[in-house]
């Protein structure tokens, strides 16, 4: 039970069952934000606390001295999105960097539920994460693609949800992974055999009012929904993957996604122990903020939200002026003398996502801040930024064809995986 005494509960839901202790004498309104794998809402201000979450989830921080243990562990420099505290929150990360320096191998584990064909940068930040964890460990990536997940949220056709789950995988396999570490599966198509034992083993253990509880599911929502959980939870166990795994590599898997899956794998962990399965471990983000400013994730149906991967650059150049909100003052007098909010500052943000170099993100801080540097500058250098990492994406995904997305998705043994 432990992991599921954190659990959280979405305001929006009369009545659910709680399972929480310290949730006790705390009124939903009091608790503000509300972040679920499909509802992620900031608290009065809009924001979201971060800081909360992680209470309130039962998560671990993800604090400096693990950073530079992975960069000690892996031998080059930790990812940007670790140094600059993107991936924030943990789950027993700090046990599997133990067992890998005992010579123990790990696997990775990431999803993506393809409900649109045109992803948004946000959307490539677990992969970016996971193509560096994957070349920095030296071990094997396995990506669902919830196909299934989006068919019943969403009301898309199987067909539609098919179709999509092979666009976006394109996009995936552009993001730089190696086909002979990596595989790709859609649920429509891989679920079966040992991964349904295991969804069936994992179901037996989860009863009705947990899942209510951890989820907020109502009386209103169809089955499909309800039964759901496990899908996503088999994937953290290696007897999911027998072409990958034997029954002796009984593997952990580490799993970095965004911080709204938390409860798939609350409930996964709270699972594990009972079915004599490992636990999963996690590194979980905070969310890529809109243009218009940090009040959760972005909007698919309001494109100026968001830059896509598909925009031109002469989009991405009217986008980021246009719309990407500015901590900067209302006149350049103004601005000399008081200098730009960089707590607001969506460039200043989305150059911490994507500008690598420290030393100029500090550079460009500090004028910035102090009103040395106008908006117009900062939002020229992003702009070449996010134009760069589009480009290459564009050329990237033109690359993969039909049959390279066969072969990422073949059930086949990965006999390198772990060089
Ligand atoms: N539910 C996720 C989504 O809607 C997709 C997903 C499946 C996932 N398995 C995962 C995400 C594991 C992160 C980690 O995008």
């Amino acid at each position: 039970m432990e992991e599921l005494n954190q659990n959280y509960q979405p305001k929006t839901l009369p009545s659910i069952p709680t399972f929480s202790a310290d949730m006790e004498g705390k009124s939903h309104e009091e608790e503000g934000q509300i972040v679920t794998p499909w509802q992620v809402t900031g608290d009065k201000s809009g924001k979201i606390d971060y800081d909360k979450l992680i209470d309130k989830f039962g998560c671990q921080r993800v604090d400096q001295s693990l950073v530079d243990r992975v960069a000690r562990v892996t031998g080059r420099p930790a990812h940007v999105f670790l140094r600059r505290g993107i991936f924030f929150s943990h789950r027993d990360f700090d046990e599997v960097l133990d067992l890998y320096e005992r010579g123990e191998k790990f696997y990775l584990y990431t999803g993506r539920g393809p409900s649109s064909e045109a992803l948004h940068l946000g959307h490539l930040v677990p992969f970016m994460f996971n193509k560096y964890l994957q070349d920095a460990f030296k071990v094997p990536l396995l990506i669902q693609l919830t196909d299934d997940e989006k068919c019943m949220w969403k009301n898309l056709s199987v067909e539609e949800s098919k179709r999509l789950a092979r666009e976006n995988a394109k996009d995936i396999i552009a993001c730089g992974f190696d086909v002979s570490k990596t595989f790709i599966f859609s649920d429509f198509d891989y679920v079966g055999g040992s991964f349904y034992k295991n969804m069936v083993k994992i179901g037996k253990c989860v009863t009705y009012n947990k899942v209510l509880g951890i989820f907020g599911f109502n009386g209103e929502d169809h089955i499909g929904k309800v039964s759901f959980p496990p899908v996503q939870a088999a994937p953290s166990f290696p007897s999911s993957f027998p072409h990958l795994f034997s029954a002796k590599d009984n593997f952990r898997s580490l799993i970095a996604c965004a911080i709204d899956q938390d409860p798939y794998f609350r409930m996964t962990r709270d699972v594990a122990p009972r079915i004599g399965c490992r636990k999963p471990a996690l590194l979980e983000s905070s969310f890529f903020p809109a243009l218009q400013g940090e009040t959760g994730k972005m909007s698919a149906s309001d494109p100026n939200s968001a830059i896509y991967v598909t925009d031109s650059a002469k989009d991405i150049k009217n986008k980021v002026n246009r719309y990407a909100f500015s901590g900067g003052q209302d006149s350049i007098e103004n601005h000399r003398k008081f200098g730009a909010n960089l707590e607001v500052d969506i460039p200043i943000k989305y150059l911490g996502f994507f500008l690598d170099d420290d030393a100029e993100l500090e550079h460009i801080r500090t004028e910035y801040g102090a009103g040395r540097m106008l908006t117009g500058e900062v939002k020229q250098r992003l702009i070449e930024v996010l134009t760069e990492i589009v480009e290459n994406h564009r050329s990237a995904r033109a690359a993969v064809t039909d049959e390279m997305v066969d072969a990422f998705m073949a059930v086949r043994p990965l006999p390198n995986m772990f060089s």
